[in-house]
């Protein structure tokens, strides 16, 4: 992969600032955030402040859709990421239970040996592409044991995730198409699957939970299944690869930082905290306004489209003191960077073991490590931030996986 940089598109307010910098995009979003009333010059209202942000995401006249235009290539409101007020409720209350931190703990020996069997691959190299070695992959594999799909589709997942998050072509209708030709072959994919799965016996993975779980007396139908896990392709994956991938490149950049968490394990779940607050990998959402409001003594008109920099809240002064220093002992931590109000991210709690078990697995095997000399991480922030080229070093180690648990 070339490492030479390239002209991203403009994506959110703080891309439109002279600070901005691809490497590190921190520095534009404490900028953003200290503006009074951010607006685009488009006339895209911005909400960037951490406070004003919370208020603004409890309003009641505040959507996730305009009702018109659902995300990534859907032909249907994806559940529950396009749905608001009751009928959101609704579905929370029943996919919350299916994604507790005791429910997903389940996945924690199959996430690590599926993190295992990649370091397996490239351990005895002494160099690996992490992006593509680890960080693309090991999300999949993990969603294919979440819902109880074969390995073998893999592929399918893969293309489709690219596909609707980072769509080829020249223009907006292009790459529209390719969103929406995408989209098809999955809703084709899922509808398949829920037909063979009904006709076996009920299993204990996610898909089994869908078609036994009841809201409010009611079962899902096929429709509503296949629009939750469309929604949980598109949320579940490139989400938990770019932070895995911003968290490495963090790691080997910073290896006082590294060595210091390897030394005590019990920091991790702070540093991972830590560095979604700093990383911010999912740096913006959008949100429509149904009826005039005003937040915070600001007037959001009725219809307007509102710009939600959850980077720029994360690294808001008034929120966090010293945003720019990455601090493992922060007090009162409230980033955003899984969201808040309503639609605070479903997945956080599987998203966290995921993170903490591959830098777990990981640190064990190849506690030493830096970005090959000679070479620059490359990182994208279209969509989601994500370190896309990541070639590290490290002294090559022969033991497997299997013979480190031993
Ligand atoms: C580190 C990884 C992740 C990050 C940074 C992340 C971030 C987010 C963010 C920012 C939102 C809000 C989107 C918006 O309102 O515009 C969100 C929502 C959501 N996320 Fe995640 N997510 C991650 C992992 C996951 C995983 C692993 C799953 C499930 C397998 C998941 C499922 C969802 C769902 C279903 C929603 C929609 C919730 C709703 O509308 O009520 N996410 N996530």
């Amino acid at each position: 992969m070339s490492t030479e940089a390239t002209t991203p598109p403009v994506f959110c307010a703080a891309h439109l600032l002279g600070s901005w910098d691809e490497r590190h995009p921190q520095g534009a979003f404490v900028e953003l955030a200290g503006q009074d009333a951010p607006v685009r010059p488009d006339g895209t209202l911005v909400v960037a402040r951490r406070e004003e942000m919370a208020e603004f995401l409890r309003h009641p006249a505040v959507r996730a859709t305009d009702g018109v235009h659902y995300n990534m290539g859907a032909q249907r409101p994806l559940i529950p990421l396009d749905l608001d007020g009751d009928l959101h409720r609704k579905y929370r209350r029943l996919l919350d239970p299916l994604f507790t931190p005791k429910r997903v703990a389940r996945l924690e020996e199959t996430i690590r040996a599926r993190t295992n069997a990649l370091i397996d691959e490239f351990a005895d190299k002494g160099e690996a592409e992490l992006m593509s070695d680890l960080c693309a992959t090991l999300p999949t594999h993990i969603f294919i044991d979440l819902l109880g799909l074969p390995t073998d589709d893999l592929p399918i997942f893969l293309e489709f995730k690219e596909a609707v998050v980072r769509p080829q072509g020249a223009t907006l209708d292009e790459k529209q198409a390719t969103m929406r030709a995408a989209g098809e072959r999955m809703y084709a994919y899922l509808a398949k699957v829920l037909d063979e799965r009904r006709a076996q016996p009920p299993c204990d993975d996610l898909i089994g939970g869908f078609l036994t779980v009841e809201v409010d007396g009611d079962r899902l139908c096929d429709a509503e299944i296949v629009d939750i896990c469309y929604l949980l392709v598109i949320a579940g994956l490139d989400t938990v690869t770019c932070s895995l991938s911003c968290m490495f490149a963090w790691f080997a950049e910073h290896p006082d930082e590294r060595r210091q968490v390897i030394a005590d394990p019990a920091l991790l779940g702070k540093a991972i905290e830590e560095l979604m607050r700093f990383e911010s990998p999912v740096p913006v959402g959008h949100r429509w306004v149904t009826e005039d409001i005003e937040v915070a003594g600001r007037r959001f008109p009725a219809g307007s489209m509102v710009e939600v920099v959850w980077a720029a809240a994360n690294v808001d002064p008034a929120a966090f003191p010293d945003p720019m220093t990455v601090d493992f002992a922060r007090p009162h931590n409230a980033h955003v960077g899984f969201a808040a109000g309503p639609h605070r991210c479903l997945g956080s709690n599987l998203a966290r073991l995921e993170l903490r078990v591959a830098l777990e697995e990981f640190h064990t095997r190849i506690p030493e490590y830096e970005i090959t000399p000679g070479e620059q991480v490359l990182y994208t922030n279209y969509g989601v931030r994500a370190a896309i080229h990541l070639p590290i070093s490290f002294p090559a180690t022969v033991m497997s996986g299997e013979a480190h648990d031993a």
